[in-house]
């Protein structure tokens, strides 16, 4: 069958429709992946930063300077600014964790543990394990 030459140059040339989903559709997916990864990382990292400035949970403002933080700020402990360039996650969660696995003569108290506390109190740990693992989320991004 002899096929029409006005035909066969339809076909080969992509159609307006075609190169909407070659083209856009990756793209329009990639735009809406990308917003989910900010969306689903944004809420962990401010959970950590929320749990840091809480006066009732973290208070590390109490003794420690923070990015994003302005005004008065304490300098009991050093500053938390760049602090991911001097630690690694597993070294940033034994600080929050028991500092004094750090440091034996530290101030900084133990925020994971009541290990050795004979008057905590409450009598449990400040944080929770998935607290810290936050809050270290947070200390992380500080480059
Ligand atoms: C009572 C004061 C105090 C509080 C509250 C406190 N820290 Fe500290 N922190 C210190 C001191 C002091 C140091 C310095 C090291 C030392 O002396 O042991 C320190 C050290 C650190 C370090 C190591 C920093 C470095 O540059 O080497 C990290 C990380 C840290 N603290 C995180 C936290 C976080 C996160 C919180 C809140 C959950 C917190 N600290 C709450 C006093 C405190």
């Amino acid at each position: 069958m002899r096929v029409n030459p006005s035909f066969k140059q339809v076909m080969a040339k992509p159609t307006c429709q075609n190169r909407l989903m070659t083209k856009l559709l990756p793209c329009a997916l990639m735009i809406l992946a990308s917003s989910t990864a900010i969306a689903d990382e944004k809420p962990k990292s401010n959970m950590g930063f929320e749990i840091m400035r809480s006066q009732t949970l973290g208070n590390c403002l109490a003794c420690h300077e923070m990015p994003g933080v302005e005004g008065l700020v304490s300098t009991m402990g050093p500053s938390l600014k760049g602090v991911a360039r001097k630690w690694t996650r597993a070294e940033l969660t034994q600080w929050v964790k028991d500092a004094r696995q750090m440091n034996s003569q530290t101030l900084m108290p133990p925020f994971g543990t009541t290990e050795g506390l004979t008057k905590a109190n409450p009598p449990r740990a400040i944080l929770s394990d998935a607290q810290i693992s936050q809050v270290v989320d947070t200390l992380q991004t500080w480059q």
